[in-house]
């Protein structure tokens, strides 16, 4: 039986935040969830997260995916450790690392294991740094095998000249942990219970500790400040955009491109740059987004074009043609074939296929059918002040340009509204509906006018 042990009972001091550190987003994500997802990947028995203070916000994250156990006081990584001895189960592995390393992959969680499987010894994740400063230092004996880990405090001069570093990822082999984890004692320079120091004792007790250097170092990056988050949110981005470019879409720039980690994207589909895409948004094959889209929870089908627009928890169908500066803000519905063109803000509506809403109108709390012609400058008055009223505008219909329609009124199908009416009632079926004063006309009238101003402008004067 494999088990799996995420430590997160640290509270991530450093981070200087009235939030857990692991609770921190990188690409959009919590840090641990990034980390319970590769877990998850890999398969265990059972997944346990180790939580203390600020327990909740851990909770809130990762639900019911995991088993929590508590940690009180935090008394170091080893203490932490200590606190799932009951639930370790007799024989195989107990993969256990922590809760702020966000990059690490599911493929390294599985090689680090075959590797304790074929030895049927404990592995141990190293890296070598440049610069290994901070890291816990890897004591290695003449055959290779790692005898101790020795922490930044703890280390000698020579000790700290030493470049491969402990990663903070381990599959103990699970007989050997229980047996060590009862030794550890708060003699060191932290004056805490150490889970490094199970190294010494696995030694002691005649087991062995067999490393398996990381393929790329950038993957055990972790975050104990904001300026790490900062980096590791760099590394991730590159990785994610790596990805969707590998499987098949063009991104024209990524520098200027943000995609988070769940974010779908089909082939063929054309990122510009300045590209904000979000949460769980999914776009489609043969897209085109951007320059300068934001979509957030968007849903956008085959063949959309996003130009320069924001879309927020909201669907797009396949050919429709949204911007440049539209604004679709939640709970819409944008049929196939649509044109929402430019300020043009679109609201808890649904807009049927082939209807057109090319220019400077608000559409809110509506239902517009199939084949709509919207007008320049059209309203819908939704907000009295108090409650929000529907529209409807049934299908083929035209709404002039600069019409106010005061929700709640229905257009009926293939109905035609003037422009400039202020519509308060509905309009049936096929019905015209005109509601604007009528033009008054004074023939020669302009050059009188004209004088009647200039002697006034004269006085004046
Ligand atoms: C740790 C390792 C170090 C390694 C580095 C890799 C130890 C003693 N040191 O150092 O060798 O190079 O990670 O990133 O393990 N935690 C608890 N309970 C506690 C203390 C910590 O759950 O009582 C959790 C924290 O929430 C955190 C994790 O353990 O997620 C690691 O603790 P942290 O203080 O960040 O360890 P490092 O100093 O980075
Ligand atoms: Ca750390």
């Amino acid at each position: 039986m494999n088990i799996g042990v995420i430590l997160a009972a640290g509270l991530g001091k450093r981070m200087n935040s009235k939030r857990h550190k692991v609770v921190h987003e990188v690409c959009g994500k919590p840090m641990i969830a990034h980390i319970v997802s590769e877990m998850q990947a890999v398969g265990f028995d059972r997944l346990f997260v180790v939580v203390g203070r600020l327990e909740s916000q851990v909770r809130d994250v990762l639900g019911d995916e995991v088993s929590y156990i508590r940690q009180e006081e935090q008394l170091g990584t080893g203490h932490a450790v200590q606190q799932v001895i009951p639930y370790l189960p007799d024989n195989g592995i107990t993969v256990v690392l922590y809760g702020d390393c966000p990059l690490v992959r599911r493929e390294e969680i599985a090689r680090l294991m075959e590797t304790a499987e074929k030895e049927k010894a404990t592995s141990l994740m190293t890296a070598v740094l440049p610069d290994p400063y901070s890291y816990g230092r890897i004591i290695r004996s003449a055959t290779g095998a790692v005898t101790q880990i020795v922490e930044e405090k703890d280390a000698t001069l020579d000790q700290r000249l030493i470049t491969e570093v402990n990663t903070g990822i381990y599959a103990f082999w699970t007989p050997s942990l229980r047996a060590a984890l009862p030794r550890l004692t708060s003699d060191n320079a932290q004056g805490e219970l150490l889970l490094t120091d199970c190294v010494k004792y696995i030694n002691q007790d005649g087991g062995r500790v067999v490393p398996v250097i990381v393929k790329d170092a950038d993957d055990i990056a972790n975050v104990n400040d904001r300026v790490q988050l900062s980096v590791v949110e760099q590394k991730m981005r590159r990785r994610i955009i790596l990805r969707h470019m590998q499987a098949g879409v063009t991104v024209i720039d990524p520098a200027t491109t943000y995609i988070e980690a769940d974010v779908l994207i089909g082939r063929d589909t054309v990122i510009w740059p300045g590209s904000y895409l979000k949460g769980l948004t999914s776009v489609g094959e043969d897209c085109v987004i951007g320059p300068n889209a934001r979509l957030e929870n968007a849903i956008i089908k085959d063949e959309a074009i996003v130009d320069s627009s924001v879309i927020v928890d909201s669907t797009v169908d396949s050919l429709s043609h949204v911007g440049p500066f539209a604004y679709i803000r939640p709970g819409s519905f944008i049929g196939q074939d649509v044109k929402i063109g430019d300020f043009v803000e679109i609201k808890n509506s649904t807009i049927g296929n082939g209807t057109k809403v090319s220019h400077l109108a608000y559409v809110g709390d509506s239902d517009v059918g199939a084949s709509v012609n919207i007008g320049c400058g059209v309203v819908t008055v939704n907000y009295d002040g108090y409650q929000k009223h529907r529209t409807v505008i049934e299908d083929g219909s035209f709404v002039g340009s600069n019409v106010n329609l005061i929700a709640p009124v229905t257009v009926g199908k293939e109905g035609y509204v003037a422009t400039g009416s202020t519509i308060t009632d509905d309009v049936a079926d096929g019905s015209f509906a005109i509601a604007r004063e009528r033009q008054t006309t004074k023939p020669a009238y302009a050059a009188k006018l004209r004088e009647r101003l200039r002697q006034k402008d004269g006085h004046r004067g």
